[in-house]
């Protein structure tokens, strides 16, 4: 008799759902739709070329290695260089502080399995990114949200929200995804002296950092963290996991990010991982390591700022143009995202369904939020790196007039 599958799925894997932003792809497929729905780096950026000299030169002098099993911490190369990045925020990183994953994704995962047993309590923000919801969802968590604003989360809420128990707070302090907001350096230091005070751990997730189009650049809380809390020998020993990628910096289809952390968190992750995936593709490493060296990387992002920073004020500029009156949206200094909230009685995912037939896409709010979606109703997030200059100014143009044809309903 053929399995009854529902009946079989673990309860955790049955409150799972495919994200809003997968569903949204099938949509957007189709080239008609002009999309700033999905997360995307501009494909336009991608270096291509270099790429394919890296590869060569990787399967030329060290073909073996690249194509054999490997360890799980990871190509002690590119570690390195990663260590080496952090040097700026005078923070000391040696290579048992670092672990390559195969994504972020990856590396949530991951720590979720290292300090979340099942139905804990786990501390995000309203709103947060629904990947990671995801996963959190998989280990049947329970949330605690605190909002955030302008200058990012609402640090004075933390006292009340640590004393609720969660086993550590995840937290996007840079051109947060969704909203587009940067913890303030203020907040920083707030909350690590919190965490520090009520002993719960924090997981920064920072993709977008290195995008940044204007302003100054902030402190990691790792750094911060760091500062207080090290071993003897000056490495870290305190209250942070960071979560690094090279998704938007180089390629999101290599899968390559890392953790960097204290050794003995490293260490414990390390275990994990080799009963994850054995180690991320040694490859594909070797292949990045080969690309991003010399000075490449840092080249290679001024070109990605120079291109989203136009990206990023040509969606601002239609849109002070085509939005109607009663409508807000953030300015994000950098990164890939802004958020925009409609006047008060519409609602978003309504909103779509008129998009959708006028050939433009957004995420819908409300699947950002932990615990109450009906908080996000009003809100949507727009993408501005994934579309080329024209096609914003358009696409902008479409939604402005789907937002003037909700409201008249
Ligand atoms: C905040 C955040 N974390 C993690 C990820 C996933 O990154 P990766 O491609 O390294 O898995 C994303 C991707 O959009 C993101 O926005």
């Amino acid at each position: 008799m053929p399995t009854p599958w529902q009946h079989r799925f673990a309860q955790n894997a049955k409150s799972t759902q495919s994200s809003a932003i997968r569903e949204l792809f099938k949509v957007t497929a189709n080239p008609e739709v002009i999309s700033f729905g999905g997360g995307l780096p501009a494909p336009e950026v991608f270096p291509i070329g270099e790429f394919k000299s890296a590869c060569d030169k990787v399967l030329t002098t060290n073909g073996a290695m690249a194509l054999q099993y490997s360890n799980s911490e990871g190509y002690a190369p590119l570690r390195e260089m990663i260590a080496r990045q952090m040097d700026a925020y005078a923070m000391k990183l040696g290579l048992d502080n670092i672990l390559i994953t195969t994504g972020t994704q990856q590396s949530i995962d991951l720590i979720s399995k290292l300090l979340l047993n099942n139905a804990e309590r786990v501390l995000v923000e309203d709103p947060t990114f629904l990947g990671a919801l995801q996963i959190f969802g998989l280990f049947g968590a329970r949330f605690t949200t605190v909002p955030t604003d302008d200058d990012g989360l609402q640090t004075d809420l933390l006292p009340e929200a640590f004393r609720s128990g969660p086993r550590f707070m995840y937290v996007i302090p840079t051109f947060q995804n969704p909203a587009g907001v940067t913890l303030s350096m203020k907040r920083r230091e707030a909350l690590i002296a919190l965490s520090d005070q009520y002993g719960i751990p924090i997981v920064e997730d920072d993709p977008y950092s290195a995008l940044r189009f204007e302003g100054e650049t902030l402190t990691p809380l790792m750094a911060l963290d760091a500062a207080r809390l090290k071993t003897a020998d000056g490495y870290p020993a305190g209250n942070v996991i960071y979560c690094g990628s090279f998704s938007k910096t180089l390629a999101p289809g290599l899968r390559l990010a890392w953790i960097a952390a204290p050794s003995e968190v490293i260490g414990k992750l390390v275990q994990i991982k080799q009963g994850a995936d054995l180690h991320t593709p040694i490859f594909v490493q070797m292949a990045a390591y080969e690309c991003l060296r010399d000075g490449f990387l840092e080249k290679h992002i001024l070109k990605i700022r120079e291109v989203y920073r136009e990206r990023r004020n040509v969606m601002l500029s239609a849109m002070d143009e085509h939005f109607p009156k009663g409508m807000e949206w953030t300015r994000p200094a950098g990164g890939l995202f802004l958020w925009a909230r409609l006047p008060e009685g519409m609602v978003s995912a309504e909103l779509l369904r008129t998009a959708i037939r006028m050939n433009v896409a957004f995420v819908p709010g409300n699947s950002f939020f932990a615990v109450d979606e009906k908080a996000g109703e009003r809100y949507f997030r727009l993408n501005f790196s994934n579309m080329k200059p024209e096609r914003i100014r358009e696409g902008i143009q479409r939604l402005g007039k789907a937002i003037g044809e909700a409201q008249k309903v």
